[in-house]
């Protein structure tokens, strides 16, 4: 395995750690479990020198932090670190931070945590519990040792992501979406380079885009892959892509089965920085390029168009809808729709046209959203 060094802790982390957000499960019921093969994926994560195990309140509906805490309590927790997260969303006096945290070190069998995250923070919720004095909160549990370190997980846009770094300025670490599709998505490559630039270090999540970059890509895409050159399969690609930036910390995946941790271990050993070419980074580019053609609607999410009169939030379902179509899963895509609150959603739409008058690309919104609500209710999984 190789260690990187992440922010300014002493510790190294290894290159790839495991994500519990996506244990295998029974029937794809998401709180049943697969236990014996959950634990022996992490036995061989451990075993193969991977030190970092992250998972989160909600995650398995509430059941990841007990299976986790289950597995650490036979002879694991000093073989970890443990990172958790609170589930912001869920705050809504100072009191709930202990209910939540007290809880969780329940869950986890534990009396620590090693990385101690704000859950999945954006603006609305950053201004809630700074509000609520979270930091203050924070730095108590870490003087009481009951937390070592302290960092924040992302999603929303840039600015937002700034704005949460200069705030405080004891973070440890951050965790940010970021893989070579999104690299100016929410924190993005401006994000990482700006936390590293504070000594903060970067954690990276969904370096596969969810399993998104995993799948078979379409042949085109595959054609660039093949015609490279490179020995690397598609899924190692997307991974040596990032541990070849010395900004990246460790790279978080939420694997599923044991093949896949094997294969990530397998990538993980032979990673390091500047190992990837200049001509190798053109074939990222070339491929990066190729998916982005598959743009169904041209939204550059400028949000021009809004306020919608009936709500809708356009930019989103063109992202729902043109992510769906790129990576060529509809169902995936209409999942995430159903997500969406109703009174956001495209079937509001009484054709006023007054977003068509105000898009400055000229996208004809009305059709575009008729399509993109029918394919993805029609083709959607939930
Ligand atoms: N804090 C937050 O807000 C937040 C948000 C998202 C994630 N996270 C954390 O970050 C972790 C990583 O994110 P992620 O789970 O989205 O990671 P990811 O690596 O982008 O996606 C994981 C999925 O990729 C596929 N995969 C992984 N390795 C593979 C391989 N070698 N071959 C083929 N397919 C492979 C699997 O898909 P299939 O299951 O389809 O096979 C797996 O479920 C999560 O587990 C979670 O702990 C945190």
């Amino acid at each position: 395995m190789q260690y990187r060094k992440l922010g300014k802790l002493e510790w190294q982390p290894s290159a790839l750690g495991f994500g519990a957000m996506r244990l295998p499960t029974y029937d794809q019921d998401l709180d049943r479990i697969n236990i014996s093969a959950t634990r022996e994926m992490l036995e061989y994560a451990i075993e193969n020198g991977v030190n970092y195990l992250d998972t989160a309140w909600p995650y398995h509906k509430g059941k990841s932090e007990e299976v986790i805490g289950e597995f650490l309590k036979e002879g694991y927790r000093d073989k970890i670190k443990l990172a958790t997260k609170m589930p912001v969303w869920e705050v809504n006096e100072v009191k709930d931070f202990d209910h939540f945290f007290k809880e969780q070190l329940k869950k986890l069998q534990t009396e620590w945590i090693d990385c101690y995250l704000l859950h999945a923070l954006n603006q609305k919720t950053w201004k809630k519990v700074y509000d609520l004095g979270v930091l203050d909160w924070c730095e108590k549990q870490k003087r009481e040792g009951l937390i070592f370190s302290l960092g924040f997980s992302f999603h929303d846009q840039y600015p937002v992501f700034q704005q949460i770094i200069d705030a405080y300025g004891e973070w440890d670490f951050c965790q940010i979406q970021y893989n070579f599709m999104d690299i100016d998505y929410q924190a993005g490559k401006k994000g990482l380079q700006y936390a590293h630039a504070h000594d903060i270090g970067v954690i990276v999540m969904e370096p596969l885009r969810g399993g998104q970059l995993a799948k078979e890509p379409p042949s085109d895409i595959s054609e660039i892959w093949k015609n490279s050159g490179s020995d690397l399969n598609h899924v190692d690609a997307a991974l040596q892509w990032l541990w070849n930036q010395a900004e990246v910390g460790l790279v978080l995946s939420g694997m599923s089965n044991l093949d896949q941790v094997k294969d990530n271990i397998a990538s993980a050993d032979k990673s390091s920085i500047n190992l990837l070419s200049d001509a190798d980074l053109m074939v990222f580019e070339q491929v990066r390029e190729a998916y982005l053609k598959r743009i169904a609607i041209p939204c550059t999410g400028c949000r021009y168009c809004l306020p919608c009169p009936q709500n809708i939030d356009i930019p989103a379902v063109f992202d729902i809808y043109n992510t769906g179509i790129i990576y060529e899963d509809i169902p995936k895509a209409g999942l995430f729709y159903n997500w969406l609150k109703p009174d956001n959603r495209a079937d509001r739409c009484l054709a006023c046209g007054e977003c068509e008058e105000k898009c400055p690309q000229n996208i004809k919104i009305i059709d575009a959203l008729q399509k993109a609500h029918k394919e993805l209710t029609e083709g959607g999984k939930g």
